[in-house]
Order: structure tokens, then C-alpha cells, then sequence
């Protein structure tokens, strides 16, 4: 079997209800922070990571994301004859990025069955997932994935990516179960359990898994047996606890800000916090947010 992680899967088949009405004809994951559609954050930093063929699992709604990767033969012709060469980069750069491959997942059955389309493109090797509704920032740092896959590099087994979670919140994620009697390594935790979206009574710990998974190939045999569980899904959790009575799995406290954008409040924090680092938009709007909180 081939260690190296090379190949990541994109879950992007989900209906983006949450953010109705825009995403009735356009695919969530093109929604974009400033200027640059979500899956465009995620799949440069599984560039970042030395991930070299992306696999992104979509639905029949999701043909503009598509068109995002892909040359755009017309547009860089007539960017490029009314002297626009800086766009033109910038476009044909986005279709250079990685080889991107699609597969549609024919039914809504969860994450655990949108990661089990991706079976036959993965083969034999350890692979990563990265969930399009989290979007990590790690300034000056190692992209979120990498960190991961560096833990992968030095345990040879499954690592999920974690960060501690207020306990009201703990319901909406996969939370971790973390060994008594193991001790920490640095960020690396040994696992013993893993539950989707608990009740907080019944939460083992506050650390939630958040869109960020390296995976042995050993997963797909168990997904294709899973059962549906928390919401009448077929959870990647559950698959994920059933990996641990097979071999190791860690969980690694990845460093870096991560933004829910798949929820209105953190899609909007995100766009704040990322035009305030971009140098042509920072003076506007810090005054303008000054200006509100007079008001505030
Ligand atoms: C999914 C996973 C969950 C994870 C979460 C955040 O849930 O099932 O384990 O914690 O993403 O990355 P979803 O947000 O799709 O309901």
C-alpha cells in the first residue's frame, strides 16, 4: 500500500438549505467570501498540503462549481484584448490549480455514503477528506491538512482534525473520545470512541471533529456495511468508531482559526475577517465597523 496521502475527497452533494433561497440554482460551495468561492479556499489548502488529484462529490446542481475549475476560453479572450492580463492569470491559475475529478452522489444518504462514492477513485492508499463548510486560517502557520498529514506521517494511521467546542455546541458535530490511558502527545490524542451529534449529557469530551479527516483505505469495507445512524444518515462517524476495533485512530487539535460557513453568522464573520486582511478593503472596512459600533 502507497503511505503517502495524495489524494483528498470534497463532500459538496449537500442541498446548502441553510442558505436558501440563494443556493436554489447556484451550488453553496460557489458563495463567496469577498471575492472567491468557498470550495476555492478548500481546495487550495489541500494544494497547500501536497494533495495532487481532488475528487469532489456533487449532485446535478452543482455545474457552476465545475465551470469554476475548468478554462474559460471566452472570458480570458476578452479579458486578454482589453489588456486585463493580471485577471487573466488569475482565472487560467484557478483552472491549474489541481486534477479535479467529479462523481455524483445519486441520494442524499449522509457523509459516510458520499465518502464511500469515492471508493474506487481512492484504490489502496490513505486519503484525506476536507468538508467545504470549514474553512481553516492558519496565518504564518501550516495549513490545517498538513498538520494532519504530518500526524499521519509519523503514526501510519487514522488521524481526525479537532478543536474544542463550547459544550451547548457539541450537538451539532462529531465528538471524540480521547484514551484515559494514553497519554497526549503534543496536539495527538489516541481514541477510544467517537459519537455523531451528542445530546450534551452523553458528549464524551468537548473536541469536535471539524471537516478535516486523514483516512485509511480500510474505512470504504466498513462504510459499506454501516448502518444509518444520527438523522437517518449513514454517518462517517460511525464508520470511523467501527476503524478503531480494527487499528489506531488520533485525533490531532489542529492549529488555525476555522469559520463554520456552512451557517449564516460564520459565513459572515468570515467575509468580515477576510476583507479585513486584504490590503484594499482593510481601511474601508475598519472604518466602517467602527462607525456601527458607535451606534451599537
Ligand atoms: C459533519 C460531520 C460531523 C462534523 C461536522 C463538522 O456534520 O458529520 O461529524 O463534526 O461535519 O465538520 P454536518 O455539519 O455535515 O452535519
Amino acid at each position: 500500500m502507497d503511505r503517502k496521502v495524495r489524494k483528498a475527497i470534497i463532500p459538496a452533494a449537500g442541498l446548502g438549505t441553510r442558505f436558501l433561497p440563494a443556493t436554489k440554482a447556484l451550488a453553496k460551495e460557489m458563495l463567496p467570501i469577498v471575492d472567491t468561492p468557498t470550495i476555492q479556499y478548500i481546495i487550495e489548502e489541500a494544494v497547500a498540503s501536497g494533495i495532487e488529484e481532488i475528487l469532489i462529490i456533487t449532485n446535478s446542481n452543482k455545474h457552476s462549481m465545475e465551470n469554476h475549475f475548468d478554462t474559460s476560453y471566452e472570458l480570458e479572450s476578452r479579458l486578454a484584448a482589453s489588456g486585463k492580463h493580471d485577471q487573466v492569470k488569475q482565472i487560467r491559475d484557478i483552472a491549474n490549480l489541481a486534477n479535479i475529478y467529479y462523481i455524483r452522489q445519486k441520494e442524499p444518504k449522509g457523509l459516510g455514503h458520499a465518502v464511500l462514492c469515492a471508493k474506487s477513485f481512492i484504490g489502496d492508499e490513505p486519503f484525506a477528506v476536507l468538508l467545504g463548510d470549514d474553512v481553516v486560517v492558519n496565518k504564518g502557520g501550516e495549513p490545517s491538512l498538513k498538520q494532519l498529514i504530518s500526524a499521519f506521517d509519523k503514526k501510519s494511521a487514522s488521524v481526525v482534525g479537532v478543536q474544542t467546542v463550547q459544550k451547548e455546541e457539541v450537538f451539532k458535530y462529531g465528538i471524540v473520545a480521547p484514551s484515559a490511558s494514553h497519554l497526549p502527545e503534543g496536539r495527538l490524542v489516541k481514541l477510544t470512541s467517537m459519537v455523531e451529534k451528542p445530546a450534551v449529557e452523553e458528549a464524551p469530551s468537548q473536541l469536535a471533529v471539524l471537516g478535516r479527516y486523514i483516512l485509511t483505505p480500510e474505512i470504504f469495507e466498513l462504510l459499506e456495511t454501516q448502518e444509518t445512524g444520527a438523522g437517518g444518515e449513514i454517518q462517517l462517524t460511525d464508520a470511523i468508531k467501527r476503524l478503531m476495533d480494527m487499528q489506531a485512530v488520533y485525533a490531532y487539535d489542529f492549529e488555525g482559526i476555522r469559520y463554520d460557513v456552512g451557517d449564516k453568522f460564520g459565513f459572515i464573520k468570515a467575509t468580515i475577517d477576510f476583507a479585513l486582511d486584504r490590503e484594499e478593503l482593510k481601511e474601508k472596512v475598519e472604518a466602517y465597523i467602527k462607525e456601527l459600533a458607535k451606534e451599537v
